[in-house]
Formats: structure tokens, sequence, C-alpha cells
């Protein structure tokens, strides 16, 4: 994992197999079936990182041998918060990982003649304010989405938020970085620009209809 020059809390995977599984997404032959694998993968490979400052406590137990002293997870709440549509697909992959996270919802889509986004969902565990969050979404284009999803988090109080994405553009990357500066952004590759329809160069097309389908 390397950090973004200029930005100390910008972090890029740059892990082999990360690698390869992306550029196994970006390639347009890519099936659907395939695709969706390979989010999930990513999303778990990269939440090893992510979830790597989780604190832990000693516990005794008895092996077969003797008595051993040993670290568990604390118990650290924790929420995973995906931006819909395209954000679900790195849920699996993160929970396979922390199992007892709890999930939240964030729908949001970019309107396709302003680039804003605009909400239509918004569904969070009770306790939301006492965890901390991870919030999923695989592209930081503009970066106008992630950044609406943080104010949303802050606006219920959250304090402790963490952005993990698959693709970013240096726009995206800057946005949410200028928005909300204390924000760990990590992404598994940082992209050359974005088109003039706001779709990330050389990226992977849209997201969510390749993950789902639908185009
Ligand atoms: C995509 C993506 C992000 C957003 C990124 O979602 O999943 O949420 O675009 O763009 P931005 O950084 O310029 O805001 P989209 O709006 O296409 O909705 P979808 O996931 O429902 O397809
Ligand atoms: N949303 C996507 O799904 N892809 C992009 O390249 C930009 C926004």
């Amino acid at each position: 994992m390397t950090n973004v020059k200029d930005y100390e809390n910008v972090m890029i995977f740059d892990h082999p197999l990360i690698q390869h599984k992306i550029s196994l997404m970006r390639d347009k032959h890519t099936t659907t079936k395939e695709f969706r694998e390979l989010v999930s993968e990513v999303a778990m490979l990269m939440g090893y990182e992510v979830t790597r400052d989780l604190p832990l406590c000693e516990v005794e137990v008895e092996t077969p041998v003797a008595m051993a002293k040993t670290k568990v997870l604390a118990g650290k709440k924790l929420a995973l918060v995906p931006i819909l549509r395209a954000g679900l697909g790195m849920v699996d992959g993160m929970l396979s990982l922390v199992p007892m996270a709890k999930v939240g919802h964030i729908g949001l889509f970019r309107d396709p003649a302003s680039l804003k986004p605009v909400e239509y969902y918004c569904k969070l565990p009770d306790d939301i304010a006492e965890r901390d969050v991870v919030l999923l979404d695989p592209m930081l284009a503009t970066g106008g989405s992630a950044a609406a999803a943080v104010d949303f988090l802050k606006q219920r109080g959250i304090r402790s938020i963490k952005f993990m994405c698959l693709i970013a553009a240096p726009q995206g990357v800057e946005h949410l970085h200028n928005q909300h500066p204390e924000i760990p952004i990590y992404c598994a590759a940082l992209d050359e620009k974005l088109n003039d329809h706001a779709y990330i160069v050389p990226g992977l097309g849209d997201a969510g209809d390749r993950l789902f389908g639908t185009k």
C-alpha cells in the first residue's frame, strides 16, 4: 500500500493480486458473473488492510498443550455502508472478514445532466453513531457521491469514517479530500482522468451496470 503524493491519508493498493484482479475487471469482455466475483474478491483483499487498526485485547485460552495468553478483536463495533447500487458488490467480500459488522445502505445516483448526486434511500443501523463506518463504492469519479454520503453520515453523528473504492480519478480524490480531509481514502487504482461524461478513464465503465448486467 502506498500513499498518494500530497495526501497523507489517501492509500493506493499496489498488491499484485489486487492489480491483477483490477485488470480483469477493466476488460470489457469480462462477464457479469466474473465481474461480480472480482469486485467481491478485491473488496476482501483490501479489507485486510482497511481493518489493520482494529483494536485487540488479551485473552487466555487453553491449547492442547498449555494455557496461552493471546489476542482477539476487542469487539469494536463496525458498520459497512455501501452506496447503492454498485457499493453492494463490495459488501460480501468485507463481511467474509468481519461477519459481525452491521450493514447500512445509502441510495444515491448521479444525475446524468448535472452530475450531482441525488439521494433516494437511506437506512442505517440504529446505533450507527457508536460504530466505525467503512463506506463502500467501487468508483470515485467526480467525488460528488462519496462526499454527499459522508455528509449524511456526519449529519447522523458518525465521526469515524473510512472510504473504500476500487478505482478513483484524481478529481474525485481531490474533491473528497477537500470536503472531508480527515477521512482516509483507500483505492485499488488511481486512474488518469475523467472523460466529458465524467466517466473514469480508462476505468471500467459503469460499475453498477457491469455488476448487475443492466446494460
Ligand atoms: C456510480 C458509482 C458512484 C458514482 C461515482 O454510481 O457507483 O456512486 O457513480 O460518481 P461520482 O464520483 O462522480 O459521484 P451511479 O450514480 O452510476 O449509480 P448506480 O450505482 O446506481 O449505477
Ligand atoms: N460511475 C461509474 O460507474 N463509472 C465511472 O467511470 C464513473 C462513475
